[in-house]
Formats: C-alpha cells, structure tokens, sequence
C-alpha cells in the first residue's frame, strides 16, 4: 500500500516523537510511515526514541551548518523524498524560503488552543507559564499547517483542556501532552497522510 513518507523535526525529549510512533504501531497512523527524525540538537533524547525503534536519523545544527541550515534540511529531506514534515517540538523557526518550498506539506503541534499565546517567543513551558499568568480556564493544544507566520497557517486540529487551580506549568504541560497533543497529533497526521496519498493516486491516473 502506498504511505505517505514521513519526517519527523525534533529538538528534546520527543514524546510527540513517540505518540507518532505508538500511533503507527497501533495502526491509527497507516497512510504514512516515518521514515526519517531529524534533530537539530546533538543530545536530544528524541534520537533515542528514533534509535530504539530503528528509525533513521540525522542532526542537522545550525552552529554547524550556519546560513547552510535550512539548504541542509532541504538536501536531506529531498534525498528521502519526503512527502510530510512533522514539527515535532521542533524548537527552530522556519524561513518563507523553507515554508514556501514545502506548502501544505509542514504540520506543527502548538501546545495551546491559537490564537493564544503562539508566535514568536511562545514554546514549550513559557507557554503554559504565559496562559497560567493570563488566568484562563481552558487551554489546550492545536496541529496547523506551517507558514511563514510563525503559529500561522491553517488550523487542522484542536483540543480543549481545563486548568485547575493548583497547576503549575509543569503539570499544566503533562496535562496538555497527555490529553490533547499526543492524540489529536497522530490524527492530523493520518488525515494530512491521506490527503498525500489520495492526490499521489490522482495524479497516477
Ligand atoms: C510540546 O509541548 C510541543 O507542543 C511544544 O514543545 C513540546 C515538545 O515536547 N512545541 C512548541 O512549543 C512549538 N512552538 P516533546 O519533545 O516531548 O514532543
């Protein structure tokens, strides 16, 4: 059956990383197949995940490959020929040079419901801390597609979690992985998958 080729972007501990995985093991993920993680930082436990599960892997730095970074994604990405990039806590911003290359074929995971807090300087705990500051009772987690607007391309997936009272950011954090980002990650992207495959089929015709 023809899959989807899948990379996934990392830059930590890569439990997004794993829910893909899991999600293709279990078969909720089965229009595409993740073929390549690329990381662009050496100790980042998401190439362990990549290891064990005998996933191939790159590292692609930017202090090792300067204004190279991105011309060095591209080669690598287009050696596998990639049909989908995963931003999987992928702690870098993307140039429209890049994004534009890749249309409709770059998701992100954002750990809240956008258009809250997102954009530039918005990552990982800051945005939990920032949401908690803020006072809101509902955050959550969104997939998009990945533009030049960083946090700004179209909406594929959402989900809503409640705050409780005694979060801090780092349970709020678990709480938002657990309950949203590790499920509606996987969905988007079977559906994105299959979307790849269906037009691949058309153009066969
Ligand atoms: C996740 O919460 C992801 O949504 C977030 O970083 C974490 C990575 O965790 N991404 C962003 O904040 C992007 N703006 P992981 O490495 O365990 O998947």
């Amino acid at each position: 059956m023809l899959k989807a080729k899948i990379a996934v972007l990392v830059s930590g501990g890569g439990t997004n990383l794993q829910a893909l995985i899991d999600a293709q093991n279990k078969g909720i993920l089965k229009s595409g197949e993740i073929v390549l993680v690329i990381s662009n930082k050496q100790d980042a436990f998401a190439l362990e995940r990549a290891k064990k599960h005998e996933i191939p892997y790159e590292i692609v730095e930017k202090k090792k490959y300067g204004d190279q970074f991105e011309q060095k994604l591209i080669s690598v990405l287009e050696q596998k020929q990639i049909d989908l990039i995963v931003l999987a806590g992928f702690m870098s911003i993307l140039s429209e040079t890049f994004t534009k290359r890749f249309a409709n074929r770059i998701v992100n995971v954002h750990p809240s419901l956008i258009p809250s807090f997102c954009g530039k300087g918005y990552y990982g705990l800051k945005v939990h801390e920032a949401a908690l500051s803020y006072g809101v009772k509902v955050t959550g987690a969104t997939v998009h597609f990945v533009n030049e607007i960083p946090d700004g391309g179209e909406i594929i997936m959402q989900k809503a979690v409640s705050v409780c009272k005694k979060d801090t950011p780092k349970t709020l954090q678990a709480r938002v992985m657990r309950q949203a980002e590790w499920k509606i990650l996987p969905a988007a992207v079977e559906k994105v998958s299959n979307e790849i495959i269906k037009e691949k089929e058309h153009e066969r015709v």
